[in-house]
């Protein structure tokens, strides 16, 4: 029997790598004034620009910051109606409300539990003035698919990229193919920060640069004590630059490592009575999270902490079930509610051993094997 714990993710290894880099990054930071935007918030959103392929990334505060400027900019507001996804983080569907407008909440994709063409389509009413698909767990959504819907209907297409930095849809980098996207760089991301940060890419330099004043207190560009919008304080403290910067140089080598460990993991559940969830057909996901499809799952669950497995649920309640959303939720989403009772996110890191991918195996089969009962 396992002695040892097998923690959900850990942020230690990838923090011990960059420490050196961040420390040195931090000494010279002690030495100037800067503490808030500056060189190094300029050089990692040049960066991330670069990263996700588009002509432009602006800092903020959060991801839930990053979807709302990104909505605001757009003139996305009152009298609006904005398709999500139900199921996702309520970031989502709370940014549309932040920006005064009405989420509408779309069945996903029994399979890939994402947001599909189709299911856009169906959902659209004279009132739609968006749509923002989430590429959930690293996998991206069908950008090209929706980016017709929104161009058929002339609608703005956000994508949601907090959990997909560096994935890409055959081979356009997720962040690159709508108006605008969000970034999340909370510490779990796969890009994550030393506390709460998140960016918004885009190729529109226009877009970017009302966001970058909406972030800085509606400031005007080329005058400090101009304020051209009521804006909100949403910029980037360049102690987090400096670690997403050292981060981001080693983004790609910890997403290779998620991949291995995931090809680990399918090699290794093969013949147990689960299903792993995966990207569509031509996904290069940055696997931030591994999720199967389980019956029992909190029964699964807690046997596997008995064992010292330690698991995640993303998310256990959709949106259209969460009280907070109880006036824009319209009719049953059957999809999103069923994978909410049997999503089950397993243990995985860039530092992940494979062989605490036989402990999560071999704990899996007991545990299923003992609900199964003798055969
Ligand atoms: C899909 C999704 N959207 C939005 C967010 C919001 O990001 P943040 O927590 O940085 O505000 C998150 C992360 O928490 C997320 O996972």
């Amino acid at each position: 029997m396992n002695d040892r714990v097998i923690p959900f993710s850990d942020l230690a290894p990838t923090t011990a790598e960059i420490r050196a880099e961040v420390e040195d990054g931090w000494r010279r930071l002690l030495d100037g004034n800067a503490w808030v935007g500056g060189a190094p918030v300029e050089r990692f959103e040049r960066a991330f620009a670069s990263y996700c392929d588009t002509a432009e990334a602006v800092a903020v505060a959060n991801g839930t910051d990053a979807l709302h400027l990104i909505l605001r900019a757009l003139g996305i507001g009152p009298g609006d109606e904005v398709l999500v996804p139900a199921n996702t983080f309520i970031a989502t569907a709370e940014a549309v409300v932040l920006a005064g407008a009405r989420p509408r909440f779309v069945d996903v994709d029994p399979t890939s539990l994402l947001m599909t063409p189709q299911g856009a389509e169906a959902a659209l009413t004279p009132s739609t003035a968006a749509i923002v698909p989430v590429h959930l767990f690293g996998h991206v959504a069908d950008v090209e698919g929706l980016a017709e819907v929104a161009r058929r209907h002339g609608l703005a297409l956000v994508e949601d990229a907090a959990q997909a930095q560096g994935a890409e849809r055959n081979g356009v980098r997720a962040g690159s193919t709508g108006r605008a996207a969000g970034f999340s760089f909370y510490p779990g991301k796969n890009l994550g920060a030393f506390g709460d940060a998140g960016a918004v890419t885009t190729d529109d330099a226009a877009l970017a640069a009302t966001i970058r004043s909406l972030a800085d207190h509606g400031r005007a560009a080329d005058d400090k004590f101009l304020h051209t919008s009521v804006g909100t304080n949403s910029r980037l403290d360049a102690v987090q630059a400096v670690v997403l910067s050292a981060k981001l140089a080693r983004l790609d080598a910890w997403t290779q490592r998620r991949a291995k460990i995931v090809d680990a993991y399918r090699e290794r559940l093969a013949d147990l009575p689960l299903r792993i969830v995966e990207p569509d057909v031509g996904v290069d996901s940055a696997w931030h999270l591994l999720v199967v499809r389980v019956a029992d799952r909190d029964a699964v669950r807690a046997g596997l902490a008995e064992r010292g497995v330690l698991t995640g649920i993303h998310y256990p309640v959709p949106c259209h079930e969460q009280p907070a959303f109880a006036a824009w939720a319209d009719g049953p989403l059957p999809c999103a509610s069923e994978a909410a009772r049997e999503i089950l996110s397993l243990p995985l890191h860039p530092y992940m051993d494979l062989e605490d991918v036989d402990v999560v195996r071999d704990a899996l089969a007991d545990v299923l094997r003992r609900r199964r009962g003798p055969t």
